[in-house]
């Protein structure tokens, strides 16, 4: 997946020569994030299982490694971990944005003895039961508890593996109907469904078989570079919020919250997307808080979490935790917003800088103040008492799916017309593949976004250059999907 948007990145005198070693380089997707990282001013060594490594000239080694049996991570770790000390030395930092290698990264951070989070808390994010279960469940296994859930267990719904279709009646016994069925280890939100009977559970199950078998070169997408298993999770009705958040030894350094459109059942994808969040204050608090209590019941303290909540009339639920920076759009639209770089903050946090706390010249430690921070205004630092928003626009964006937005990609807002728009600055074309896959609920191609004052002008914004570009469907108008966020439907 790469980026449409061009990121003049600062040069952050405390990263100049910072050894950082970015775990996972095993598809394209990520190559524009290391060349951002490179410009930076890190020095990046890689770790990756492409043998044709096309980044190899920016980086200052890579060390070429197959890690794709997931059942020895541990020895994948130590042999990596022997030859990063053989062949690179000492490295300041690790970081990973490849999901099927997260635990792996966490198993080589923790051996280099390099801050980072835990494998069991990797491993607990990568399952999308494990993670509801590290809400409910206060044993971490091998005879540890987990003080860090009480409290939590109102963010959890019920969530079962389904490894056969045998398991399906089952886990429908014990959930009921609705419920979503989805994969256990996926990402990208694709093979997601709601399902209203046994049947339609059962066919849905294998029907993403079907999909890992058409799909075995991104394995990755649907999660089988672990298991092909499924879940079957309570549906969980509500507004849906991303908080991406970073953590400093426990520290909150940051959190930002963005508003999802509302879903388009039966099959479940994504639609518009909003920041800053349009929910009132109290109801953003909630949103934030829930974040960071189901990160720390994760075990994780330290990085960037990436962490989407349902709030719901009983509260906020979380859906699922990926520790590291969101994908899609929402580095670019908190970037527009409040000129921060998750990245960047990931890459901090990673070489164990504090990207929060500065000490003036001849001063006291002052925390909260980003007067040291390479941004030019960061003003969402929370505490736990306090939310500041302080965005310094809207963005508005809307998911482009090449099966969805067929003729329109192929003719009136083809990636050539949307590549001339952006450069004229008339919108944002934040592009997530490259490749146009048509097959039905693929992840999205690209996002389309607007800036503006305000929520109501970058939705007029929106409005008026969608139509004039043909971007628009057969089941909902966009004005429908966009009026969502201001008619009371978040909750
Ligand atoms: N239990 C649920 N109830 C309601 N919607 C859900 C539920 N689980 C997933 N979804 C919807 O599907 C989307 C993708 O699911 P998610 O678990 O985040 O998978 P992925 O890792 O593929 O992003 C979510 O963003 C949400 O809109
Ligand atoms: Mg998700």
């Amino acid at each position: 997946m790469e980026s449409g948007l061009s990121r003049d990145t600062q040069l952050d005198a405390r990263m100049r020569g910072k050894r950082i070693l970015f775990i996972g380089v095993n598809d394209d997707s990520k190559d524009f994030i290391l060349d951002m990282i490179v410009r930076l001013g890190f020095e990046v060594y890689a770790v990756g299982t492409r043998p044709q490594y096309q980044m190899v000239n920016k980086v200052q080694k890579y060390v070429e490694y197959d890690s794709n049996d997931k059942s020895k991570e541990a020895h994948h770790s130590e042999v990596i971990v022997k030859r990063v000390n053989e062949e690179i030395g000492d490295v300041d930092g690790c970081i990973c944005l490849w999901d099927p290698e997260i635990p792996l990264a966490a198993l080589v951070t923790a051996r280099l003895g390099k801050p980072g989070i835990s494998y069991t808390g990797a491993l607990a994010a990568m399952s999308k039961a494990q993670t509801m279960e590290a809400l409910t469940s206060s044993d971490l296994g091998n005879g540890r508890r987990n003080s860090n859930n009480v409290g939590v267990v109102k963010y959890a719904s019920r969530c079962f593996t389904i490894e056969s279709a045998a398991d399906v009646k089952k886990c429908v016994e014990k959930i009921g109907l609705p419920a979503i069925l989805k994969t256990e280890f996926g990402a990208g939100g694709m093979g997601v469904k709601l399902v209203h009977s046994l049947q339609e559970a059962v066919d849905h199950f294998n029907h993403i078989q079907v999909l890992h078998d058409e799909h075995k070169d991104r394995s990755y997408i649907l999660g089988a570079t672990y298991k092909r298993s499924c879940v079957l999770m309570e549906y969980v009705e509500g507004s849906e919020h991303c908080v991406d958040l970073a953590l400093f030894h426990g520290e909150v350094v940051c959190a930002f919250v963005c508003d999802k459109g509302p879903q388009i059942p039966p099959d479940v994808f994504r639609t518009v997307i909003t920041m800053p969040s349009l929910l009132p204050k109290d109801k953003l608090k909630s949103v934030i808080t829930a974040a960071i209590d189901c990160c720390k019941a994760l075990g994780f303290d330290h990085g960037v979490f990436d962490v989407e909540i349902m709030l719901t009339k009983s509260g906020p639920k979380l859906i699922e935790i990926n520790p590291r920076v969101g994908g899609f759009c929402l580095r670019d639209f908190i970037l527009q917003c409040y000129n921060v770089d998750l990245v960047h903050l990931a890459c901090l946090i990673a070489c164990d800088i504090n990207p929060h706390v500065s000490v003036p010249e001849g001063g006291e430690k002052s925390a909260g103040v980003p007067s040291q921070l390479p941004f030019r205004h960061a003003e969402i630092v929370i505490s736990e008492s306090d939310v500041k928003p302080g965005p310094s626009c809207s963005m508005v964006g809307m998911y482009i799916y090449a099966w969805r937005h067929r003729k329109a990609l192929k003719t009136t807002a083809t990636p050539e017309i949307l590549e001339r728009l952006h450069d004229n600055g008339d919108l944002f074309f934040i592009r997530h593949e490259f490749q146009m896959r048509e097959y039905d609920h693929e992840i999205p191609f690209c996002t389309v976004a607007v800036k503006a004052e305000s929520f109501g002008k970058a939705r007029d914004k929106m409005i008026d250059i969608c139509q004039r570009i043909g971007l628009e469907t057969d089941d909902v108008s966009l004005e429908e999907l966009l009026d969502y966020f201001m008619c009371g439907h978040l909750v």
